[in-house]
């Protein structure tokens, strides 16, 4: 995981390099945060700074030391193999320091090349090292050559950026199952893992496809491929504005977020609809929904939360065989596909590896793709067959909480564009559609709840362990509002479907174990209460979510909060947005990390 960026320009200013690298590793910190560096030329030999921490301790550092002013490349990092430590943080070098890498991947064959050097050059545990030694090895005279050279004994997934003391103008760059973008500027050329780190500079900017090499300089780009053969690579405008980060008055990014669902969810519905033939329309979809005989969804974390939802909405509504999997297991089981299996890929930010992983498997067995994704000219975007955006904007914390709601609804919308086009009438779509309407609206009113569900969460904040029980389509539901708590306030949260608490779970149950009852689908509530009576006998509290007007589990309920009612179908979504914010007051009381929690990153770039 990582974010890559590096910068050729004039030297005349001196410190744009170092400035423009900070900045750019500052919109690549989603991808990680335990450590920063930079490494460049300086006077003909590597200059470097290195800290651990996120990308404004680096800053601080070079502030008081020597900035690099020629090819700059700069990193900022998820530990993977080694700690996160200031010795472990990219860029790493060769034995003389004349060469400096930043790797964004996994090499996993890094053990067996590092058994090639006799003498232990190694002064880290990363597995990124060992590349560094072997273009060194490798190099005599020609940087790219090396680096190809190199780069060909390497297995896994990795972008890379290279720069030498002898080749202050270049920085070698090149992509195997790993992003990297190229722009190139009025006489300056920058590198990085996401194209949105050009955001605010006027760019042309090309994608390395799997294989690619490209030797970058200030006034000149030269693509490769994996053969050496030069490659006249189209360079494209991409309009990436500059967007102003702001908190709005919040003290978080996820507050802010969490408060902005009912306006992202209006986005994701607008122009989707069909109010007079009572069905959704995505003009980006050209395709019958006769020919699907089954879908497959693929996702990871939250992503994969939604896809379970999805799964039951398609099954339940457009009467599609569908099963959601987890994007890291899928490609390992040797899946069953056909041409009737629509793959549907579900990615806030379309970076994650296993989600693209799975998606290259399924394509390579013949099925279409439609990638869900919030990124714009993101991979997923990229590697799809159709896209649909979820329209909920930039989210920053590193918690899901919009972008989880956006998905929701746009499955919704895709569940009633099949539906209508087999078996549901006009009447029961234009009844759906109503209710898909009412979201904004209720999860405004959920968020009105908010004071009742701070208290809540105060109280519940000195328990260590919790079991968030649900059924239907609230185990999913639980399972997602369960990952935002251990997210967020490090708490040990279970999610299990509430039937299933007496086939073992229950023997957890007791006073000091805290019972979240998500209650909000009709269909099964009298089971769910007999689940929470059993519960309730072993002596846990139990704070339960219910529906406004439901009394049913006042006999159970240690503590209740009512949200407001609606179908089965999409109770998801307000019960979600409560839970949210239910592991945001815990974490506000735990102290944490809230926007960056630790051990994290916003987009899971490796394997
Ligand atoms: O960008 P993606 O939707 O592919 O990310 C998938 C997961 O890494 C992500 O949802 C993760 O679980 C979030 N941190 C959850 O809040």
């Amino acid at each position: 995981m990582c974010g890559i960026f590096g910068y050729i320009g004039p030297s005349a200013d001196k410190a744009r390099a170092s400035r423009l690298c900070l900045d750019g590793l500052k919109k690549l910190e989603y991808r990680g945060y335990d450590s920063a560096g930079i490494a460049g030329i300086l006077d003909g030999k590597i200059q470097s700074s290195k800290q651990v921490g996120k990308v404004a301790l680096l800053e601080e550092l070079l502030e008081r030391s020597k900035v690099p002013t020629g090819a700059t490349v700069a990193h900022t990092r998820w530990a993977t193999h080694g700690a996160p430590s200031t010795g472990n943080a990219h860029p790493h070098f060769d034995t003389d320091k004349s060469l400096a890498i930043v790797h964004n991947g996994i090499i996993e064959n890094f053990q067996g090349l590092k058994n090639q050097f006799q003498n232990g050059p190694f002064k880290t545990d990363t597995d990124s090292e060992v590349i560094a030694h072997l273009i060194s090895r490798a190099y005599s005279g020609d940087l790219l050559k090396a680096v190809k050279e190199a780069v060909e004994l390497l297995e896994g997934s990795f972008a890379l950026a290279v720069v030498h003391q002898d080749h202050p103008d270049e920085i070698i760059v090149c992509a195997h199952e790993s992003p990297l973008a190229i722009g190139k500027g009025d006489d300056e050329c920058f590198i990085a893992s996401d194209a949105h780190a050009f955001k605010g500079q006027n760019l042309q900017v090309a994608f390395l496809s799997h294989g690619e090499m490209a030797r970058c300089s200030r006034d000149h780009v030269q693509v490769f491929n994996s053969r050496g053969k030069a490659l006249d690579k189209p360079f494209l405008s991409l309009n990436l504005k500059d967007e102003i980060l702001s908190k709005n008055g919040f003290d978080h990014y996820m507050l802010k977020e969490i408060h902005e669902q009912p306006q992202t969810l209006q986005q994701a519905l607008d122009g989707r609809y069909s109010d007079e033939f009572g069905t959704a329309q995505f003009e980006e979809l050209k395709f019958s929904a006769q020919k699907v005989k089954r879908i497959l969804i693929l996702g990871c974390g939250t992503s994969w939360h939604a896809g379970l939802l999805g799964a039951s909405l398609f099954e339940s509504l457009a009467r599609i065989s569908s099963q959601a999997e987890i994007a890291s297991e899928f490609r390992y089981t040797n899946p069953i596909i056909d041409q009737h299996t629509l793959v549907i890929a579900i990615s806030q930010s379309g970076e994650t590896a296993d989600t693209l992983a799975a998606v290259r498997e399924a394509k390579a067995k013949g099925a279409k793709v439609i990638g869900m994704c919030n990124v714009s000219h993101s991979t997923l975007t990229r590697e799809s067959d159709h896209v649909v955006f979820l329209r909920a904007g930039q989210e920053v914390s590193v918690c899901s909480t919009k972008a989880f709601t956006s998905q929701l609804i746009t499955l919704a919308l895709l569940a009633l564009y099949f539906a209508r086009q087999r078996h549901m009438s006009k009447e029961d779509g234009q009844a759906f559609l109503a209710q898909l309407k009412n979201l904004p609206l209720k999860v405004r009113q959920v968020l009105a709840h908010s004071k009742a569900i701070e208290k809540v969460a105060i109280k519940y904040s000195s328990f260590e362990d919790f079991f968030y029980l649900g059924r239907q389509y609230m185990y999913p539901t639980s399972l997602e509002a369960s990952l935002k708590l251990k997210e967020i306030s490090y708490l040990n949260a279970i999610a299990y479907p509430a039937g299933e608490m007496k086939h073992g779970p229950i023997a957890l149950v007791g006073p000091a174990l805290a019972v979240v009852a998500l209650c909000g689908n009709q269909q099964t509530k009298e089971k769910m209460l007999s689940n929470l009576m059993e519960v309730k006998a072993r002596s846990s509290p139990i704070l339960v979510f219910a529906s406004e007007g439901e009394t049913l589990f006042d006999a159970v309920a240690t503590d209740i909060i009512y949200l407001p009612s609606i179908c089965d179908e999409l109770a998801s979504i307000p019960y979600s947005v409560a839970l949210q914010l239910f592991a945001y007051f815990v974490a506000v009381e735990k102290k944490t990390d809230i926007d960056q929690p630790r051990n994290l990153a916003k987009s899971v770039t490796v394997e």
